[in-house]
């Protein structure tokens, strides 16, 4: 598979990515980098790291930096997984009992936050302003994009403009600063890291996108993840806002998600109406429009390698299994 050889070839620099990550979890409080290592050691596809280097290749930018930077875009993410899977109740996560389930919530928000402060202080640390800005702006978009998100659990009426705005924030905004960082770190022209800020904003939609299709679609295993947990939590993602456009049956799918009686039956029910109305397919059509706008991004850079195999990982998020 395409992917699985962009990450051979960038292994041993993802590899680096993993020891600053490590780093960041070093603490005299024992449990911190014991939790640390179990995340880090769980997997985890790399993939922010990877539009982070990316994209520095893309543009030509090769020191250090760049590795430090991919790091605590990691660092961002494992502390947004953290929180989320507290805030979810989740039990899963890369296939392995999730933190919050070992160790409890109590110890488990903590670290988040103080994951999240140690990696904005490691961006402090590269004394570039436009750079933290764009980690600290993503990192409140994060915030925001979950807490808007418990707003509108449970209510049907959410429109996909909401949607978006959710999943931009919770989301986008991160894999948006990894791909415009790389673009600040080379100083390119304005125009030029809006262009990389516009791709990664398109990837990040979609990317949430397919998460959200996997969440009914996937292979439990594969996925790492329990299925159909959105739903059970009440959150309108895209297949079923796709569900309330078409469904005749649309008045028995809403006393459903407001019954919040989420049953094996019900939830069959749901999963039935979402084949039937071919929900999925409708959804990842509209994944696939924000993967164009991706692309289109990118066309304000010469014809590259690193170009193609940007484009080649935007095409894989919409056939991803995990
Ligand atoms: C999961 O992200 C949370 C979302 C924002 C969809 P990933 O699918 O990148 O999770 P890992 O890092 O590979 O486990
Ligand atoms: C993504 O939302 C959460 C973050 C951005 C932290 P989800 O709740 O869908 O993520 P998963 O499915 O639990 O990984
Ligand atoms: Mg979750
Ligand atoms: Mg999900």
């Amino acid at each position: 598979m395409i992917l699985n050889s962009v990450f051979e070839q960038y292994q041993d620099e993802l590899k680096e990515v993993e020891k600053e990550l490590i780093k960041i979890f070093e603490s005299e409080a024992t449990l911190i980098p014991t939790i640390g290592s179990y995340i880090v050691n769980s997997g985890g596809k790399r993939i922010r790291p990877l539009f982070l280097l990316l994209s520095a290749d893309l543009v030509g930018y090769t020191e250090y930096k760049r590795v430090i930077l991919a790091a605590v875009i990691e660092a961002l993410h494992t502390a947004s997984l953290l929180h989320d899977d507290v805030v979810d109740e989740a039990e899963i996560r890369r296939g392995k009992k999730s933190a919050n389930k070992i160790w409890g919530n109590q110890v488990v928000v903590l670290l988040g936050d103080y994951l999240y402060a140690k990696a904005l202080h490691l961006s402090v640390l590269q004394e570039s302003l436009p750079i933290m800005e764009a980690l600290s702006w993503a990192t409140s978009q994060m915030a925001e994009g979950e807490i808007l998100q418990l707003m509108k659990a449970g209510d049907p009426s959410i429109t996909f403009e909401e949607y978006i705005k959710i999943i931009t924030g919770k989301t986008a905004g991160l894999i948006t600063a990894a791909c415009r960082i790389a673009g600040l770190l080379a100083q390119l022209p304005e125009e030029k890291i809006q262009a990389l800020t516009d791709f990664g904003h398109n990837i990040g939609i979609a990317f949430q996108m397919t998460d959200d299709i996997l969440d009914y679609t996937a292979d439990e295993i594969t996925l790492g993840k329990k299925l159909g947990k959105d739903l059970m939590e009440g959150k309108i993602t895209l297949p079923l806002i796709e569900l309330l456009k078409r469904g005749e049956e649309k008045a028995e799918i809403i006393e459903i998600i407001k019954s919040e009686d989420f049953s094996e039956k019900n939830l069959s029910k749901i999963f039935f109406y979402i084949k039937k109305y071919n929900c999925i397919n409708a959804s990842l059509q509209i994944a696939k429009t924000y993967i164009e706008n991706a692309k289109k991004a990118l066309m304000l850079f010469p014809s590259s390698p690193y170009r193609q195999i940007l484009f080649q990982i935007a095409d894989y998020i919409l056939e991803r299994k995990r």
